[in-house]
């Protein structure tokens, strides 16, 4: 006796009968999506449709609207979809993303997954690069919206809630933005209104309040003359002629954003102020340069002032960030007694934020293990944070970063070696021994096996794994795997020795 064949579900049933899915949620979409897999229907044979209007920005060719191919179905074809969370990750944030084909693209990039095509989820396929694409764009209107946004006080008496906003998001960023405002803004009450939704929170509860008639701004009674002059004052006392490059400032809160930013009002008056100022201090320069004393700079302090972000993800130190998916973070206990330094992410730990985690990783813990260490005693990070990354065919190759982008990234390995205080650094490669060093003239050749003492900690030099995994022939192989295992056993020592004791020969 045959095993009864399953039932067909909604989503194949619909596609089997011509008919568009409608879906709008990332979860419906993962649900239907799921179904489809399993009894395997092909992407070309599905109408999806969505309430969400969207552009088309990310718009591949691939997207034009084809009529669907019919497509009739008896039985599953597949076991379950296995999707690796990494790549579930990216097409939940690229669903935020907003085009007009993106169900169908996300399930393109699933069934091509499926079809055991991993590279499509790599910047350099090209589904990949646009699923990329649309994820970074979603992670900066992530951070514009956080960083834009202007809530607005209300009267006391006017009733909750005490504080309105007002934005006009490119992406559909609200969820995971009201998540990151709950979790800051404690039990005040505060809406956010957007043209498509608008969000709730009374000091327990997040509502979904649909979209607004008319404007926040136009609906609060906030107190202008109160909280924001008290602002505008603010910005006034904070803006600073010298610094100012239009350019740059317009690139980075584009037109849409400065009218609903209350400071978008005075801006205009202050550039055009700074300008008068600029022309002054121009011709007071060609006078300067007439004649006179030549004053000889540092290049140090000759760089242009870089700034101090919070977070990894805000960093624009250097230009690194524009190219990678994302910046990883060092990991491991926040006062391990060992810290790891690599050079930058690889393509594999740029996908999956977490550093050494690819083959250099791989070879890291067998190296590890033959030391008798065990790898999550060790605080592990590297001395830049962004992937830096050519094209190679359909593969992004490393590159080595330039000495000024690690430079860029002492910021953060400062605040690491400042957290975790470990007692031995390992410096993994050239890259990293410059950077622990802060030097750039040290080499690997000199360094290697010989414990250094640098502002009260060991630091011991050793091969970076790739190296090992790149050096052509197995007895060099087995030599370089060597010299890292003697490299992290020598570490381990130097924890019982104290730093004032002479480094040992
Ligand atoms: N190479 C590194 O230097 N760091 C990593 O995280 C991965 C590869």
């Amino acid at each position: 006796m045959s095993a009864p064949t399953p039932a067909l579900p909604a989503a194949v049933l619909h596609v089997q009968a011509g008919q568009p899915l409608l879906v709008e949620t990332f979860a419906e979409w993962r649900e239907a999506a799921r179904d489809l897999l399993v009894w395997g229907v092909p992407p070309e044979a599905i109408t999806w449709s969505s309430p969400q209007a969207g552009g088309d920005l990310f718009s591949s060719a691939a997207a034009a609207a084809e009529a669907p191919a019919a497509f009739t179905a008896s039985v599953p074809a597949k076991n379950p979809p296995h999707v690796p969370r990494s790549l579930m990750e990216m097409l939940q944030s690229a669903a935020c993303c907003r085009v007009a084909d993106r169900w169908a693209f996300l399930y393109r990039v699933m069934w091509r997954w499926q079809q055991g095509e991993h590279d499509v989820q790599s910047p350099a396929d090209e589904d990949g690069a646009r699923l990329n694409a649309m994820v970074k764009a979603v992670r900066r209107e992530e951070h514009d919206m956080h960083a834009y946004i202007r809530f607005r006080e209300r009267p006391v008496d006017a009733g909750p809630p005490r504080f309105v906003a007002w934005y006009e998001p490119r992406h559909d960023v609200l969820p995971q933005v009201a998540e990151h405002f709950v979790s800051r803004m404690g039990k005040v009450s505060w809406m956010i209104a957007t043209p498509e939704a608008s969000v709730l929170w009374d000091g327990h509860t997040l509502h979904n309040t649909g979209p607004l008639v008319g404007r926040a701004e136009d609906l609060d009674q906030s107190d202008k003359d109160g909280g924001e002059a008290l602002w505008l004052t603010y910005y006034r006392s904070i803006f600073n002629p010298a610094r100012l490059n239009t350019a740059v400032m317009q690139q980075h809160i584009t037109s849409d954003r400065w009218k609903n930013l209350p400071e978008g009002k005075i801006v205009p008056h202050m550039i055009s102020e700074a300008a008068m100022g600029a022309r002054k201090i121009g011709q007071a320069q060609a006078v300067g340069q007439r004649k006179g004393t030549t004053i000889p700079i540092a290049p140090a302090d000759a760089q242009p002032e870089r700034q101090q972000p919070t977070k990894l993800d805000e960093c624009r130190r250097c230009e690194l960030w524009q190219f990678a998916t994302q910046a990883v973070p060092g990991e491991g206990p926040q006062h391990a007694p060992i810290m790891f330094v690599g050079e930058q992410p690889g393509d594999q730990e740029d996908l999956a934020g977490h550093p050494f985690v690819g083959p250099a990783g791989k070879l890291l813990d067998q190296v590890c293990e033959a030391a008798g260490v065990d790898r999550d005693t060790i605080y592990v990070t590297n001395a830049v944070k962004h992937f830096k990354w050519e094209p190679r065919g359909k593969r992004r190759l490393h590159k080595t970063p330039a000495q000024r982008e690690v430079e860029a990234c002492h910021y953060w390995l400062d605040k690491e070696l400042a957290q975790v205080k470990p007692t031995v650094i390992v410096a993994l490669g050239a890259t990293a021994l410059k950077s622990v060093l802060r030097s750039a003239n040290v080499t690997l050749k000199n360094s290697l096996g010989k414990p250094m003492k640098v502002d009260g900690r060991w630091v011991v030099t050793t091969y970076h794994p790739s190296y090992v995994l790149r050096v052509p022939g197995e007895d060099a192989k087995h030599e370089a795997f060597s010299t890292m295992v003697a490299g992290l056993k020598l570490a381990h020592e130097l924890l019982e020795r104290p730093i004032d004791a002479p480094a040992p020969e």
